[in-house]
């Protein structure tokens, strides 16, 4: 049967759009996937082994303040209670991020009150004023001081980028927040938690629906021509696949993910420890089964599954990650707008396709606003696709 709607690529991004539009309009959607499963990269699978949930491709945790997301992304799953906690390793030490009242008392060796941790780092800061900053370097000692940057930020950006960070730009870095309470929670938003279930679980039920088809293994691009112009396309790939590279290729990092099963029940403690030492090579280690105490007795004892990360710049057939979005890549995403807005019936969207860092709940809020916006108008009063 001919589908209403083509959507390129199944996560968060693709399937929400999939699943409102079956859903309210009714209209019949066919969800094209070139991997192997659906969810993309925040797909998950239990480790047949031990039965711990590992993401396969990077540690996912779900938050948002967005109530309208939140009411949404509740009808698919329900969510545990898990906070966001991470450490951060320096030589020999563990310290409780992000950089907190409880860091600073610990890396300072001696106790201070907000205001005197306040004074200590005005201090330490005032070496070099912000707005001379040459450098990613130089912008972060302005902002918290040289003894910090160097344990906490030095060795941690040079891995990520694999470059000093004495030749990265300034820009890199807008704030760097210190917290002046022994507060250490991760993130800041009204709702966090994982899915009770697991991220696949709630993926498939956003795609369990009558008039969706999910077809994986299939590269739209082996099949572009069957809908092209023909039928309205929501594209989420890499916008400059989409149009053969003809502006040149957008920069990416991407994460080395190297997962292992160690013969010991716990092996760090914690779901996330960050390697700041620059000559330990890997920048975090992932143990999965802190994300889900809930399900301690679900998993085998004696056993753990720990992912090692390494992070580098994307080559060709890597997967990309982080866009790295230079002035080069802002100006060829330019070029890249203006081909997508003239691309008749295809709505580009989604983090590939719109090369940008989109947490979870931002994809699927720019989902929904892609919904209400631009497909509702179209499929219910023909105003145009754009
Ligand atoms: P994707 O999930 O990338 O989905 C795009 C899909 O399109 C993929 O399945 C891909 O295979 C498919 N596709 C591409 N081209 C084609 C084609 N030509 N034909 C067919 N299919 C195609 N968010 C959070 O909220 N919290 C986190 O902790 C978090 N951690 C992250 C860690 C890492 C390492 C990364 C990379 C991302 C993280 N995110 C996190 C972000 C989260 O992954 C994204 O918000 C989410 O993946 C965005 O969904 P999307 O649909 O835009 O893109
Ligand atoms: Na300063």
């Amino acid at each position: 049967m001919k589908p209403d709607l083509v959507v390129v690529g199944s996560g968060f991004f693709g399937l929400t759009i999939a699943e409102r539009c079956a859903e309210e309009l009714g209209l019949e959607v066919l969800v094209l996937e070139r991997r192997s499963h659906l969810g993309g990269n925040a797909y998950s699978e239990k480790d047949p082994e031990t039965g711990i949930e590992v993401h396969k491709y990077g540690a996912h945790l779900f938050h948002t303040s967005n109530e309208k997301v939140w009411e949404y992304v509740n009808r698919f799953t329900s969510f545990t209670d898990y906070k966001h906690r991470v450490f951060g390793k320096y030589q020999g030490q563990v310290y409780s991020l992000p950089m907190n009242l409880g860091l600073i008392n610990q890396f300072f060796g001696r106790s201070h009150t907000p205001d005197e941790a306040r004074a200590l780092i005005k201090e330490q800061a005032s070496e070099i004023a912000t707005e001379d900053a040459s450098n990613l370097e130089e912008k972060a000692i302005s902002l918290i001081g040289r003894p910090l940057y160097e344990a906490f930020i030095k060795g941690y950006t040079a891995k990520q980028w694999q470059t000093d960070p004495t030749e990265l730009s300034p820009d890199i870095i807008t704030r760097l927040p210190v917290r002046y309470t022994f507060e250490n929670r991760w993130f800041n938003d009204t709702h966090e938690g994982l899915p009770v279930d697991g991220y696949t679980a709630w993926l498939e039920r956003m795609a369990d629906h009558p008039r969706i088809t999910v077809q994986l293994e299939t590269d739209f691009f082996d099949v572009a021509e069957e809908f092209k112009g023909k039928v309205p396309i929501v594209y989420t790939g890499p916008v400059d696949e989409y149009f053969n590279n003809s502006e040149g290729r957008l920069s990416w990092r991407t994460v080395d993910l190297e997962e292992s099963v160690v013969d010991v029940d716990d092996f760090q403690g914690t779901g996330v420890i960050n390697y700041n030492d620059q000559d330990v090579p890997y920048t975090r280690i992932i143990e999965f089964k802190h994300f889900h105490p809930e399900r301690e007795k679900t998993h085998l004892p004696g056993k753990t599954v720990i992912v090692h990360e390494y992070s580098r710049f994307a080559q060709e057939g890597d997967e990309p990650y982080y866009p790295i979005n230079t002035a080069e890549d802002r100006a060829k995403l330019l070029k890249y707008r203006e081909l997508a807005k003239a691309e008749p019936m295809v709505l580009f969207g989604g983090r590939l396709g719109t090369y940008k860092y989109l947490d979870m709940h931002m994809a699927i809020g720019s989902a929904l606003s892609m919904f209400n916006n631009v497909l509702t108008p179209h499929f219910t009063e023909g105003a145009e696709l754009t």
